[in-house]
């Protein structure tokens, strides 16, 4: 398994639709495994494969990794195909948007179809978090960051925030010293989706 370097915004890649896989082969099987191990790492509770360049419908997550009822969801081609009527908010963040976060509104209960890491076909009805978390992956794979749910005002407050961070992160580098700000740590990994 290995790390894969993160994008974060703005990086055109995370502004593109993904393709679907055509079959879960030993290729897919590895970058699934190298997601989760990425986003353990962030730490963080989901992860799209555009987050780490990779421009192919494929999300992980684990909501709860303390819970081992459901374990890891390793996910190719997931699409909701069944969403309720009624509403959840949730204070989101994202590894790709380090430091920001922000109430987003979407349907409270989801079902998602998808091909699990065997290539088998599943069905999972979610609510609460994993139902929000679905819903912020899938997005990353049609190229929808949670600050394109939000106003343009707060967006382009972030956006130009995040530029304003890459750069001094550069400039820190670029005269080799320590870099005076301390990397994108989630205030919780709850909110890093
Ligand atoms: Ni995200």
């Amino acid at each position: 398994m290995a790390l894969l370097p993160i994008l974060t915004a703005p990086d055109p890649r995370l502004k593109k639709k993904s393709l679907p896989v055509e079959a879960v082969d030993a290729g897919v099987r590895q970058l699934m495994d190298d997601m989760l191990e990425t986003m353990y790492a962030a730490p963080g509770i989901g992860l799209a494969a555009p987050q780490v360049g990779v421009l192919k419908r494929v999300i992980v997550l684990d909501i709860d990794r303390e819970d081992t009822r459901t374990g890891p969801l390793l996910m190719a081609n997931p699409e909701i195909v069944e969403a309720s009527d009624d509403d959840a908010t949730y204070e989101e963040g994202c590894l790709s948007v380090p430091e920001h976060y922000s109430d987003v509104v979407r349907p409270a209960r989801v079902t998602v179809r998808y091909l699990d890491r065997d290539g088998k076909k599943q069905d999972l009805a979610c609510e609460g978090l994993l139902a929000t978390c679905i819903q912020h992956e899938i997005d990353h794979l049609d190229g929808i960051l949670f600050i394109d749910h939000i106003s343009s005002l707060k967006r382009n407050m972030i956006l130009r925030k995040l530029l304003k961070t890459r750069k001094e992160k550069e400039r820190d580098e670029a005269e080799g010293k320590a870099p005076s700000r301390t990397r994108d740590q989630a205030k919780d990994p709850e909110h890093a989706l």
